[in-house]
């Protein structure tokens, strides 16, 4: 592979030597401005020894991502080995479910890239145009590795000019049906929000239809297609509200993710604007509330968090006595700790016991701002 030599500051160095695998715009030197996005740059120290690897992105705030920490450049057999090691470490979940995470970006080594997989279907994303190459690549080792039947690309990040999910292998596909422990699931892997459906709640909805729900009611706020309201249909929910501003979400739930309709209740609204109208005697046993990121930006975080915290407020006294609430946030613009504090203030007036569940293993987090989902669970 073909790299250019880049000189990189002290303080990129020290960023480096930490493990980091993002180097910022504002690190960088005018030097920079001959490369194109996509360019392998070595990384040299002050004494020109090389300490890493790599791609160029020029209109990006993270200008360069580590692909490779180290003297020796990344060959294929290198990519391979590491996708081995990806791999491996998902052996478990396939016994569980056929829906899966091959691949988690910068967390397992591989920046910018995320590769889903349901059934033998992958779907590719890539975050940014200079890992593109990156991306495809790996796609087709994963196709052949899983003996992938099709194999999507979608790429956020030119999502709006070019809008559509592209195949890379196979046929159009569209609805993956998938099995989740007790779970069966159908994901639209062209349409869905993400690659189709939110995999990294899948410890979410585990946990939930591991729990006695016998005869209780739940509100599913922010529920897209009611995947965490079928795991509380499972543990025994007899009344289930899945509230969603999504009408194609709300329809996949009722169409997929119900073993008794009856149960059910489906709500198209503006949850901000609905939890204001909900008359006081609503009561549930559970109350679920996983809204949006709402923080592209780091300056709109402040915004995040009182948004957060009026919804958790207005919700609570809907919570009957000895029910359970649970929160997420799914974004590492709001660390673990900043979030845990606004959720505790919101709620601890009158909620003490909390749990928060850890990432499964195909959403490893390998550096701090992998740590992006956070999921606590309140007890009454
Ligand atoms: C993080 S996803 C929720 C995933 C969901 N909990 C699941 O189990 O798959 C956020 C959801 O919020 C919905 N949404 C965004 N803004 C909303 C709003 N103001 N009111 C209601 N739903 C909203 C989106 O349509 C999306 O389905």
């Amino acid at each position: 592979m073909k790299t250019r030599r880049y000189q990189v500051k002290k303080e990129v160095e020290t960023i480096l030597k930490q493990g980091h695998p993002w180097i910022f715009k504002s690190h960088l030197s005018s030097a920079t401005n001959v490369f194109k996005t996509g360019d392998l740059l070595s990384l040299v120290n002050a004494a020109n020894e090389i300490v890493a690897y790599g791609f160029f992105e020029k209109d990006s705030l993270i200008a360069i991502r580590v692909i490779k920490f180290g003297k020796t450049p990344p060959d294929i057999k290198w990519f391979k080995a590491k996708l081995t090691q990806c791999l491996s470490k998902r052996e478990n979940i396939k016994n569980f479910t056929e829906g899966y995470r091959a691949i988690h970006g910068e967390n397992d080594g591989f920046p910018g890239v995320v590769f889903d997989v349901y059934n033998k279907t992958g779907v590719l994303q890539t975050y940014v145009p200079s890992v593109d190459p990156l991306g495809r690549y790996l796609a087709s080792v994963l196709r052949k590795e899983l003996h992938l039947e099709t194999v999507l690309w979608k790429s956020p990040s030119r999502r709006k000019k070019e809008g559509v999910t592209r195949i890379l292998y196979g046929k159009e596909t569209k609805l993956q049906k998938i099995r989740e422990g007790k779970l069966k699931i159908s994901v639209d892997v062209g349409e869905g929000q993400k690659s189709g459906t939110f995999l990294d709640l899948r410890g979410l909805r585990k946990f939930i239809s591991l729990q006695n729900l016998k005869g209780k009611r739940v509100l599913n706020l922010f529920s897209y297609t009611g995947t965490l309201g079928l795991a509380a249909e499972v543990a025994g929910a007899s009344e289930i509200w899945n509230v969603d501003i999504s009408k194609g979400a709300l329809k996949s739930s009722e169409d997929y993710h119900s073993l008794d309709k009856k149960k059910y209740r489906y709500i198209a609204a503006d949850v901000f604007k609905w939890i204001e109208s909900l008359p006081p005697f609503e009561k549930y046993d559970v109350i679920i509330v996983d809204p949006p990121s709402m923080a592209s930006e780091v300056k709109q975080v402040p915004v995040a968090l009182k948004a957060y915290s009026r919804i958790y407020k207005r919700v609570l006294p809907h919570l009957k006595p000895n029910g359970m609430m649970i929160v997420c946030c799914c974004t590492s613009r709001i660390g673990r700790k900043q979030f845990t504090e606004v959720a505790k203030k919101s709620l601890s007036y009158s909620l003490s016991k909390i749990k928060s569940l850890a990432p499964e293993d195909d959403h490893p987090v390998g550096f701090p701002q992998g740590d992006y989902l956070k999921i606590l669970v309140f007890n009454k």
